[in-house]
């Protein structure tokens, strides 16, 4: 018998103050035709002011528990990826805890910028393996437009803000593919290539927020050489074929990096949940806002296998086979 963590639920929440291109153009110099051609980028959802990380974790996560049918009392661990916590400290994890679920459970925040929610689910599937626990929920959260500097045209259209959500369960398994849950995860690091994509601030250096800074080219580049290989790595761990994926749920950048790896890996686009054109980036948050799009129109349904990938800043990257 192995054990699985098993997804029981998913949610999301997007800030009400959707942005065209065209509403960006009048306070940016930029142009719709520019964004969608390099980006496939058509809105974002940008945080109304006094709105915080947390309100949109919380309000995701309470989707996925509705989702899942249980109550926050049932929770023993709460995860929440995000570059953009309310405060340095504590974590925004804490919040969601004191929102939903019971006095005493454990709660932290994972930072991985756009890889965050890909290392929240390997944490936290490795503490349900352990034994540690029997439930829990990961949650991507970002506010990122507050990171943005809105003269840099070179990265502000790109990126806006949103939550997703899970709720894992502990489950039995055969050790197989043919398994529910989430059959294996790969995570990896890079810091010697801290410069191509950072936040010019933080408490320990300059003691502000910052701003994003990024070296466009050379982060697709990577990015689609080192997102094929974490999806062959997750494809060799459980011996499945690429046309065996039903869904590649990616983390959303950039169409241009979805279509290329797509090509690179020999899957149809067609099986690619794409978000980006609706949400832009939204860092740790991208992949469980695809996740819930997908599950809530039907596309993916129970039993289905399910390939999700991210990279982002550091460079942090890496893949999560699930089977829904
Ligand atoms: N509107 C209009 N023109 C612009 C804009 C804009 N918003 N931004 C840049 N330009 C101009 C540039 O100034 C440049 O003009 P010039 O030739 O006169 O100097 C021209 O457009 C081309 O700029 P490039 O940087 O060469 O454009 P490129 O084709 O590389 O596209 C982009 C830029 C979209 C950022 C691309 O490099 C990319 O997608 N990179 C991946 C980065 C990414 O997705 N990062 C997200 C975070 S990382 C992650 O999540 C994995």
């Amino acid at each position: 018998m192995t054990i699985r963590s098993v997804i029981a639920g998913v949610g999301a929440y997007l800030p009400a103050n959707a942005v065209s291109n065209a509403d960006l153009a009048k306070r940016v110099d930029t142009s719709d035709e520019w964004i969608t051609e390099r980006t496939g980028i058509k809105k974002r959802h940008i945080v109304a002011d006094g709105e915080k990380t947390s309100d949109l974790a919380i309000a995701a996560a309470r989707a996925a528990l509705g989702s899942a049918g249980l109550s926050g009392d049932k929770i023993d661990l709460i995860v929440v990826a995000t570059t953009t916590p309310d405060e340095t400290f504590p974590a925004t994890a804490a919040r969601v805890q004191a929102a939903l679920a019971r006095p005493g459970i454990p709660s932290f925040d994972v930072q991985a910028v756009c890889s965050g929610f890909v290392y929240g689910l390997a944490v936290v599937d490795n503490f349900i393996k352990a034994g540690q626990a029997k439930s829990a929920i990961v949650i991507g959260a970002e506010a990122f437009t507050r990171l943005l500097d809105w003269s840099d045209r070179n990265t502000c259209v790109l990126f806006g803000d949103g939550a997703g959500a899970v709720v894992l369960t502990a489950g039995e398994g055969r050790g197989d593919s043919a398994d529910r849950g989430i059959l294996s995860t790969h995570l990896h690091s890079d810091g010697r290539q801290h410069d191509m994509l950072y936040v010019d601030g933080g408490p320990g250096s300059t003691q502000t927020t910052g701003h994003v800074r990024m070296k466009g080219k050379e982060v697709f580049r990577h990015a689609v050489t080192n997102l094929t290989e974490a999806v062959h790595e997750a494809l060799a761990a459980n011996s499945v074929q690429a046309s065996a994926i039903d869904w590649i749920v990616p983390h959303q950048a950039n169409k241009r990096i979805l279509d290329t790896t797509a090509e690179k890996l020999g899957i149809d686009p067609s099986k690619v949940i794409v978000t980006v054109d609706q949400h832009a980036n939204t860092s740790a948050a991208s992949i469980p806002l695809a996740l819930n799009q997908g599950v809530a129109d039907g596309r993916i349904r129970p039993g289905q296998l399910v390939l999700m990938e991210a990279m982002g800043g550091g460079f942090t990257w890496g893949s999560a086979l699930v089977r829904m």
